[in-house]
């Protein structure tokens, strides 16, 4: 199922916070694809949230760290992605709620 995101233009700070549902998400570009990624984290669930100063997403519970592409440390498992593409100017991702 895709759901509309919203305009390009809303979406000029990145990586963005959006809900979808009732989860929320993170809206960000990697190698010029659009991207959501979960704010679930992988080990037990914890809400990561974007870190400013480092560029990295970190997981409050037990101090995970993701890169901006939601990559963490070999051997661990990232933040789950999901693809978004862009339609006449408008953003579409493809994801279940
Ligand atoms: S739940 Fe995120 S580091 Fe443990």
């Amino acid at each position: 199922m895709e759901i509309d995101l919203g305009p390009v233009s809303m979406f000029e700070r990145l990586p963005a916070l959006v809900e979808i549902g009732t989860g929320f998400f993170y809206l960000t570009r990697q190698r010029k694809k659009w991207v959501l990624l979960s704010t679930l984290c992988p080990h037990q669930g914890g809400e990561v949230l974007w870190e400013e100063d480092s560029a990295e997403f970190v997981c409050p519970l037990h101090g995970w760290r993701f890169d901006a592409c939601g990559k963490t440390d070999p051997g661990n498992p990232g933040l789950k992605k999901y693809s978004v593409r862009e339609v006449r100017g408008r953003l579409r991702a493809k994801i279940s709620v």
